[in-house]
């Protein structure tokens, strides 16, 4: 493990990792823009750039391997003066429209500007204006925005593989652009916007809902499919705004899929059902969950006492934690130990799976079973044991008990015709 110092502070690296990589590792912010560590280095964007000594020049630190007792410096009077100049260079063109921004608050641009930028412009001229462009289903580029990072442009090569996005023109008319009549409509497409450190890329979704500094985030993994995606939910006042990617290396890394991106529209669609209900003389009223909760308990002990042992069922769902399976197992068993456990439906499509556009390895899964935990809840059935059923011959009528506790919590209508 090499060890480097970092203006005046020594710590350890991994090996053949990058000086910029290690001061992250170790807790010290340094400014980057073209630097993705799940993405190729290109070393374009040059803020990055540190004083290395014995080295005449400045040289780019997110491109620079780490070697044992190397001594670097981001606060020479080199290394600032570069900030400077970068951080002025690409405000040249850049709009003042912070205030309208979606990105003001999570934005490099801004941190930078403040950290290491002027307060002032120098520029006179008129800036570059830049148009607006409708890129996918999911995205849209305000070009006037964009810094030419090329973050999004290695994505959609190196990781989503459909290469859509492309630089166009050169000098101050370059341009981040799609090629004729291939929009950005995959399923990995929504990872652009969180790649994007400006506010270039947007997602049509989040356009001016909220600004981000009012949103809280609470860890959570995705519902949409059996892959697993770390993510964090973010959201005010008890509505959730977007899910955004939790990096795990072992699972997800950086990313997410769209469908896990935008999952969250179930939460608050207006169908949804917000409590409990309650049928009485044929009607639905609002109830007290309390209420809900021993009305339908005294029914099933009704029904075991009128029908005897296994006249229970109880179905569930695939969308279930292995708690609330347990929990819902325990429940059905303490009422009639011969309870019949049923698996609800599995949706299932072919996996997606992402290639690098070049090489054709595999970057990204998206799993076909579109639930996220049939495996643990099948786990705790066979944990519990006893009567078990699957669920076609549920749906044909072949389970005698008559009364039982259904879960659904699917994100589609799941009670097909098959239902009996
Ligand atoms: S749109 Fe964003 S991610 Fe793409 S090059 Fe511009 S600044 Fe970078
Ligand atoms: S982050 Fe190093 S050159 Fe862009």
């Amino acid at each position: 493990m090499a060890k480097i110092t970092v203006d005046g502070k020594t710590i350890e690296c991994k090996d053949k990792t990058n000086i910029l990589q290690a001061c992250l590792d170790a807790g010290i912010e340094k400014p980057y823009y073209c630097y993705h560590p799940g993405l190729s280095v290109v070393a374009s964007c040059r803020i990055c750039l540190c004083e290395v000594e014995g080295v005449p020049k400045l040289v780019p630190s997110c491109q620079t391997a780490v070697r044992d007792g190397m001594v670097v410096h981001f606060n020479s009077t080199k290394a600032i003066a570069n900030q400077k100049q970068v951080m002025e260079y690409l405000l040249i063109n850049h709009p003042l429209d912070c205030p309208v921004c979606d990105q003001a608050g999570e934005c490099l641009l801004q941190d930078y500007s403040y950290e290491y930028g002027r307060s002032q412009s120098r520029f006179e001229e008129d800036k570059a204006k830049k148009p607006k462009k409708d890129v996918g289903d999911h995205v849209l580029l305000y070009s006037d925005r964009c810094i030419m990072c090329t973050r999004c442009v290695r994505f959609t090569r190196e990781v989503s593989g459909g290469a859509e996005l492309m630089v166009e023109g050169r000098g101050h008319r370059e341009e981040i652009d799609i090629f004729p009549g291939k929009p950005l409509n995959n399923k990995l497409s929504g990872n652009v916007v969180d790649l994007c450190p400006v506010g270039a890329l947007l997602d049509k979704d989040f356009l001016f809902q909220q600004r981000v500094w009012l949103l809280k985030r609470t860890p959570s993994i995705s519902p949409a499919d059996a892959g697993g995606e770390n993510i964090y939910l973010e959201w005010n006042e008890g509505k959730v705004y977007r899910i955004k990617p939790r990096f795990n290396g072992e699972v997800n890394k950086w990313w997410i899929s769209d469908d896990t991106r935008y999952s969250y529209k179930v939460l608050n669609d207006e169908r949804r059902l917000r409590g409990a209900m309650k049928k009485e003389l044929g009607a639905l009223t609002a109830c007290g969950m309390n209420d809900a909760v021993a009305s339908a308990v005294a029914g099933l002990q009704d029904a075991v006492g009128k029908n005897g042992a296994g006249s229970l069922y109880a179905v569930f769902s695939p969308m279930m934690a292995c708690e609330e399976a347990f929990l819902l197992g325990r429940m059905i068993r303490s009422l009639d130990p011969q309870a019949t456990l049923v698996l609800g439906p599995i949706p299932r499509t072919e996996d997606e799976v992402f290639k690098h556009y070049i090489t054709g390895a595999e970057t990204y899964r998206i799993q076909g079973e579109k639930v996220p935990n049939r495996r643990g809840v099948e786990r705790v059935m066979q944990m519990l044991g006893g009567p078990m059923m699957a669920w076609d011959s549920f749906c044909r009528g072949d389970c005698r008990a008559q009364s039982g506790w259904i879960v659904g919590g699917y994100h589609s209508n799941w009670l097909g015709a098959e239902m009996p």
